[in-house]
């Protein structure tokens, strides 16, 4: 099959083209918004009519959360007006198309880990951008799309939080950090491999489904964890509340995910939250 990857330069799409050599049997076509702006209608017309695309895989988002309340229009054009054209296009040339969405589109103010079938209430604009641009896609290619919502990302590439504090943790003795977020972090090479799953398997099945790695914990559990399995030793870390530390856009007090729907379809396990973080640290480590 002909995979086309946008975003290939973000965390998961850079996690998509290690797994891609495991996956050899397809071709693989990468693309960032030098060589394909997703943006451009233009663009991906003259895309499409010189390639053969089974499978387009949205790696390409605008992920700046709090850098979107100001800068609305360009959040928009990229995480729902692209996805739109990405879904039209998709529907033109037949192929399949995978979506990457998040769990900002809820407002975090459940007690039970979110299903596909729970409203959403997004309580920011790139909350709203991304809730947008996934009900757009679903209008338009309702039986081509599969859109998966993920949490707390983070990969030996790119900026995150496991980055972050494995920076600070060498530069500080001492870190505040947030415990009454919940959530679950996600590896984003294990989203990679969820999304082969899907791509493999021998029905495709539309709609949307949740993905993070399992279990459960806060920011300062993560920032424990990361500075135990990496060996800080010199850093305290403490906790604080959310309050001591404010954003410009609230962040979801509770973002678990119930991934029951997308291992029951799709038939695979997923690794435990720790276990993630114990290969991401091991890629860094050896780099
Ligand atoms: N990061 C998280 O914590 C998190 C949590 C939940 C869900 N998600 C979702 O997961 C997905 C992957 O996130 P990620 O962390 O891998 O994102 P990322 O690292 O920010 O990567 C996004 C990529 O998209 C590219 N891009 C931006 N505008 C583009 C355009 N017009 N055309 C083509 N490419 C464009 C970016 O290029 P530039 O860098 O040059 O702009 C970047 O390489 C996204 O849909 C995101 O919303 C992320």
């Amino acid at each position: 099959m002909n995979i086309l990857i946008t975003g290939a330069y973000g965390q998961l799409g850079s996690e998509m083209k290690v797994i891609s050599e495991k996956f050899s049997q397809h071709t693989y076509i990468f693309t960032d918004v030098d060589t394909l702006n997703i943006t451009n209608e233009a663009e991906l017309q003259a895309f499409f009519t010189t390639h053969t695309i089974d499978y387009i895989v949205n790696c390409a988002a605008y992920t700046a959360v709090d850098k979107a309340e100001d800068d609305k229009e360009t959040a928009y054009l990229i995480n729902c007006e692209a996805v739109r054209l990405l879904a039209k296009t998709a529907v033109t040339y037949n192929a399949k198309f995978i979506h990457i969405s998040t769990d900002y589109v809820f407002d975090g103010k459940s007690y039970i880990p979110y299903n596909e079938e729970m409203p959403i209430c997004p309580q920011s604009v790139y909350g709203q951008s991304k809730a947008d641009g996934e009900r757009a896609a679903m209008d338009i290619a309702p039986n081509q799309m599969v859109v998966i919502r993920t949490s707390w990302l983070y990969s030996s590439f790119g900026n995150n939080f496991m980055k972050t504090m494995l920076r600070l943790g060498a530069e500080k003795t001492e870190l505040n950090v947030i415990f009454d977020q919940i959530g679950t972090p996600t590896y984003a090479a294990d989203l990679a491999t969820a999304i082969m799953h899907v791509v493999n398997a021998e029905n495709f099945v539309s709609g949307i489904y949740h993905f993070s790695n399992e279990g459960v914990c806060s920011w300062y559990d993560f920032a424990i964890a990361i500075h135990k399995k990496a060996g800080i030793t010199t850093c305290k870390v403490k906790p604080i509340e959310s309050k001591e530390y404010p954003t410009k856009t609230p962040r979801p007090h509770y973002s678990v995910l119930n991934k029951l729907k997308i291992k029951q379809t799709y038939n695979f396990e997923i690794p435990h939250w720790e276990d993630g973080l114990e290969r991401a640290l091991r890629i860094v480590n050896s780099e």
